[in-house]
């Protein structure tokens, strides 16, 4: 059974995709320093498969434990979420974002060719094209200034990983450039754990509905979309995590030396109203909000072309978002049974 290192795997999209992985027959192993996750995700995991998966608790900034785990496991292959990601603190705290999110795939780089190691899935975002001119938005689009330092950690290690390629190496890489995770697994043994006030828009509707938040604002409803608030392309968190199996299992395919890089997205856009919408369907709630000005930083619409991921990975979205916004209500609601 190949082992793969899942970095930040105790967290939202990582520990959706460990199960996927155990689920396609690989035994994941998780590096995490539960800095924006929650040992909780590994008992849901361990609820969902029937067994434990082996965590190391640590910095993937930390060489020593990196060539410590890789010492003490074959892995065959990586995939690298664990990286700070709120937009917001990232342009109050640059310096915390560019050293973490690049040092550690730097790191995890040398470390893989220390090992030889050749198989890397990277977590990209589709922060990269900022405000895309021509929607859907495809790979081949430039990518624009980033929005945040977030966002430009992301373009920096797209370009770290392209060049890291070029030198000719024997390793074969792909960045995933998801478009916005929200959903669960429909057990509701894990979801998304933000900490503190949610940035996000899902979980703050979520939460806003089972009282924690007293209601949510809709920033803006004047941009230039069918009902005045902004478009995303809203994927499942379950078909994300499907997509990473689905391109590591592609890059064992490949010859020696490889790069590539997909949008993962629905292909489908929705307003923010939209979301509230389906949401108050799906749950049978009214929610409690109203409209308030523009969130600096936010562009007006993005969603993706998929052409790509369905035609050279054969992967396509599954779930709607009225399954994403039914298993984010449904994970929330067990969350308040659990405290
Ligand atoms: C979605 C829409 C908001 C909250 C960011 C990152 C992206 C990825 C996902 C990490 C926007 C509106 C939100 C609220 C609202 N992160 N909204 N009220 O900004 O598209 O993407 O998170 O990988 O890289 O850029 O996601 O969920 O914050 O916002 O009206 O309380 O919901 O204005 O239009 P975003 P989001």
């Amino acid at each position: 059974m190949k082992k793969i290192l899942i970095t930040g795997g105790a967290g939202y999209i990582g520990s959706h995709t460990a199960v996927a992985l155990v689920n396609a027959g690989f035994e994941p192993i998780i590096i995490d320093n539960f800095s924006n996750s929650n040992k909780s995700a590994l008992i849901g995991i361990e609820t969902i498969l029937g067994k434990a998966l082996k965590c190391y608790e640590g910095d993937c900034n930390d060489k020593a434990l990196m060539q410590r785990i890789f010492a003490e496991n074959q892995f065959e292959g990586v995939i690298h979420f664990a990286a700070y990601k709120a937009v917001g603190e990232s342009t109050q705290l640059p310096l915390k974002y560019y050293t973490n999110n690049i040092d550690s795939l730097l790191i995890l780089l040398e470390t893989m060719v220390d090992f030889g190691v050749k198989e890397l899935v990277f977590s990209s975002s589709c922060t990269v094209y900022g405000q895309p001119d021509i929607l859907p938005v495809s790979e081949e689009t430039p990518r624009q200034e980033a929005e945040s330092p977030y966002g430009n950690t992301k373009k920096i290690c797209e370009d770290i990983l392209r060049d890291y390629i070029k030198s000719g190496i024997a390793s074969r890489v792909i960045s995933l450039r998801y478009f916005n995770p929200v959903g669960a697994h429909p057990s509701g043994e894990i979801g998304e754990l933000p900490l503190g006030v949610p940035n996000n828009l899902v979980p703050f509707i979520t939460q806003t509905a089972v009282g924690i938040r007293e209601k949510l604002t809709v920033f803006g409803s004047d941009y230039d979309t069918p009902d005045g608030s902004c478009i995303r392309d809203y994927i499942h968190v379950m078909d994300l995590a499907d997509a990473h199996v689905k391109a590591l299992e592609y890059l064992f395919r490949q010859k020696d030396n490889f790069y590539d890089l997909f949008n993962v997205g629905t292909g489908k856009g929705n307003t923010v109203l939209e979301v509230i919408k389906t949401f108050e369907k799906v749950s049978g709630k009214p929610l409690n909000y109203h409209i308030g000005p523009r969130r600096p930083g936010d562009i007006e619409k993005v969603w993706a072309n998929t052409d790509k991921i369905n035609k050279v990975l054969g992967w396509q979205a599954q779930y709607s978002l009225e399954d994403s916004l039914r298993d984010s209500w449904n994970w929330q609601q067990k969350l308040g049974e659990r405290e």
